[in-house]
């Protein structure tokens, strides 16, 4: 753990200095998931921009159910709570305007060329380098808060993946040749660029950042296969339709929204 750089508040809040959230950061040594501390804040009232990170989590989880590997002092772990006075069903676009702004700060400030895999994963060539998790609590079908959850593999080296995530996840570290990156900073600027570019969406609507994400994504133009109970489905990802879901054209050129669950591309 030498080389290890720890979190630092100061870091963090001096480069989120733009945004409004930036005095709301909770800065955590180990936690089980910061979902599940975000989501305790929120049930206790906590304002929007609330932000849980930690240096490691030791029940760290990702979608479907699935352990998201969170070794201590190499990754951003964090979970922002969300207020947003929507409807449920606006969940899947704020999964993608999420995924666009972290986009956004990790190319800033990595320089890393990463792209969005529908939904929200952010790939560096064929490797996921970041997840990304919303979680929602509604009433009456209107969202009382949102929880959105980020795991990006900051400075992990190749040694530091367990044998199932073995050339199928990298780190900013792998991709930048071995030069690791400021954890604070980048978390900064994560901070600042989900600020902005959600209240950009609330004010704008869904239509402009489906276009950010259209242009940022690795998904669009590619064949894709989806495996449901039903079978398996393949065609050509074409675009987004107007709840975030994926247009997938068939052979027949019959277009097929999909608008949940996990896509391979082929
Ligand atoms: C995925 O791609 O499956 C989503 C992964 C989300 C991981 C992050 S790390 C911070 C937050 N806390 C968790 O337990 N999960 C999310």
């Amino acid at each position: 753990m030498s080389n290890i750089e720890l979190l630092s508040l100061s870091g963090l809040q001096q480069e989120a200095s733009a945004s409004r959230w930036g005095g709301h950061v909770h800065m955590l040594t180990t936690v089980g998931s910061t979902q599940e501390e975000a989501k305790r804040l929120a049930e206790n009232g906590a304002p929007e921009g609330t932000t849980v990170i930690a240096e490691e989590q030791t029940g760290g989880r990702g979608r479907q159910g699935k352990k998201w590997h969170s070794p201590f002092g190499k990754g951003i772990w964090m979970s922002v709570v969300l207020r947003p006075s929507l409807p449920l069903l606006s969940t899947p676009q704020l999964t993608l305007m999420a995924g666009v702004a972290v986009c956004r700060a990790i190319r800033r400030v990595s320089g890393v060329d990463v792209g969005i895999k529908w939904p929200n994963d952010l790939l560096a060539g064929d490797r996921k380098i970041c997840g990304i998790l919303l979680e929602s609590s509604c009433y009456e079908n209107e969202l009382a808060y949102c929880i959105a959850g980020i795991g990006i593999s900051v400075n992990l080296a190749e040694e530091d993946y367990p044998d199932f995530l073995n050339g199928v996840g990298t780190s900013l570290l792998i991709e930048r040749g071995g030069a690791s990156v400021d954890r604070s900073v980048l978390a900064g600027a994560v901070l600042t660029e989900l600020d902005s570019l959600y209240a950009f969406y609330l004010e704008h609507g869904f239509s402009p950042v489906a276009r950010l994400w259209e242009a940022m994504s690795v998904t669009l133009g590619r064949q894709v296969a989806r495996n449901t109970p039903q079978g398996r489905m393949e065609g050509l990802a074409t675009g987004l339709d107007d709840n975030g879901g994926l247009l997938l054209m068939d052979r027949s050129g019959q277009i097929h929204s999909v608008s949940s669950g996990e896509i391979e591309l082929i």
